[in-house]
């Protein structure tokens, strides 16, 4: 196991350093303005290059900015990032189908950064038995304190008019269960995104279910501060013609749907405004011990087992043979914990390590096993630094107990909290 000492050094390197941690730009190499058309049964690979370096290679969430499709049936494409380097990116368009799929632009947004997740599904193959349909899907995430989510459409395949939704059902601290429902047979695949961020990193709209093939916004006033975009969550389409989709901006509102003369025999439109931050400030704070008291009793009628116990009073825990437990704490803020050591006639030293600020190095002490005090117990204090989901990793053996915390910041960073370990001598 390895644990390095938080560090708020490492987030200043990254702006001295000239990394950059946020990138956007918009995928010309897939617009039909720019010269791209996808043909029947074609394969195509486009690389992109990031406006500077990354420290890492960052997570690339790409937004369709127009669905372009031939009517003729069945029909479709795929589209994933293949590859992902700290300069450049590439995304493989796949017409899977005989027909065209025109053009496929989108803007892509690229962090260095785990306070944000992309989780990408290459389309998911919809087995539908009755016209209709609804399944869940649950997807592990990696940060507890997720608590905005957006999902959207990459690609769909259809064979013949089609009317589904997709939508985020709940983000809990592990997962997050997305929902697709289909009112008919013709959905065959479906492939979305799902971007998950802290409450600072992301904004999202209610979503937007215009019943009409083209939306007119209100007055609309772009942040100059973040990245405006829209995701389409799901279509009502009745064949016939093309389906055509496209997000266009005019100076003080925008619309979304068919465009210019073209038709495209939608009649219903489910989508979301939403707006990536090119910052984000917020600090995730590891847990701090607040105080330790020790006792060292003797007893007089000793229980034989067990030689090393720990408490959580708080959760209800009670660890007393070996294992590792990852625990999640939520809305509370202090955790009393008991560790107690029953003086083994070999092992009569322990040695603890606690982490009681930020800027400070462990404080390691020692505690000695006398000839009449045969038990020693431990009432460390734990106390959380802010307001946020806790997660810590209990590692318990007979002879030494860790606690770590692990908070999510532009790294995973992994905090030593509290260890005893029984020494010889
Ligand atoms: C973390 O998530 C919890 C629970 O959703 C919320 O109460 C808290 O405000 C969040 N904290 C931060 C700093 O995002």
């Amino acid at each position: 196991m390895k644990y390095h000492r938080f560090a708020f050094i490492m987030l200043l390197i990254d702006f001295t350093c000239g990394y950059i941690t946020y990138d956007t730009g918009f995928a010309t190499q897939y617009n039909w303005e720019n010269g791209f058309l996808g043909n029947p049964n074609t394969n195509y690979i486009k690389e992109f290059i990031f406006s500077g370096t990354f420290e890492r290679p960052p997570q690339v969430s790409i937004v369709i900015y127009k669905y372009n499709y031939d009517y003729y049936q069945p029909n479709g494409y795929d589209i994933q990032v293949t590859e992902i380097t700290t300069s450049k990116f590439k995304v493989q368009l796949r017409c899977l189908y005989q027909h065209r799929v025109w053009d496929t632009p989108f803007n892509w947004y690229a962090y260095d950064d785990r306070r944000i997740q992309v989780i990408s599904v290459v389309n998911y193959d919809i087995q539908q038995s009755s016209a209709t349909f609804s399944t869940q899907i649950t997807h592990p995430h990696f940060n507890p304190n997720f608590s905005k989510g957006f999902i959207h459409l990459t690609s769909f395949c259809y064979k013949g008019p089609i009317d589904f939704q997709i939508s985020i059902v709940s983000i809990n601290f592990q997962d997050v269960v997305i929902e697709i429902k289909s009112n008919n047979l013709n959905l065959i695949k479906l492939g979305y995104q799902i971007f998950l961020a802290i409450p600072d990193a992301f904004d999202v709209d209610d979503q937007i279910v215009f019943n009409g093939d083209l939306y007119t916004s209100p007055t609309f006033v772009y942040p100059n501060d973040k990245d405006w975009t829209i995701g389409l969550q799901g279509l009502k389409w009745g064949q016939t013609i093309n389906i055509r989709v496209k997000r266009i901006p005019y100076s003080n509102y925008y619309t979304y749907g068919k465009w210019d003369a073209y038709g495209n025999n939608v009649q219903t439109l489910r989508f979301t405004n939403a707006y990536f931050h090119r910052t984000i400030s917020k600090v995730y704070l590891p847990w701090i011990i607040k105080t330790v008291r020790i006792s060292q009793t003797e007893y007089y009628s000793i229980q034989p087992q067990p030689v090393f116990q720990l408490v959580i009073t708080e959760l209800n825990k009670v660890y007393s043979t070996p294992t590792t437990e990852k625990l999640f704490v939520s809305q509370i803020s202090e955790l009393h914990v008991i560790i107690q050591y029953q003086c083994d006639a070999l092992k009569k030293k322990l040695q603890t390590q606690i982490f009681i600020c930020n800027s400070c190095s462990l404080k390691k002490q020692y505690n000695y096993c006398l000839n009449s005090a045969n038990i020693i117990t431990f009432y460390p204090l734990l106390k959380s630094q802010m307001t946020a989901v806790g997660v810590f990793t209990i590692s318990f053996s007979y002879d030494a107990i860790t606690i770590i915390s692990t908070i999510q910041n532009q790294i995973e960073q992994t905090q030593l909290i509290l260890a005893i370990q029984v020494q010889s001598h």
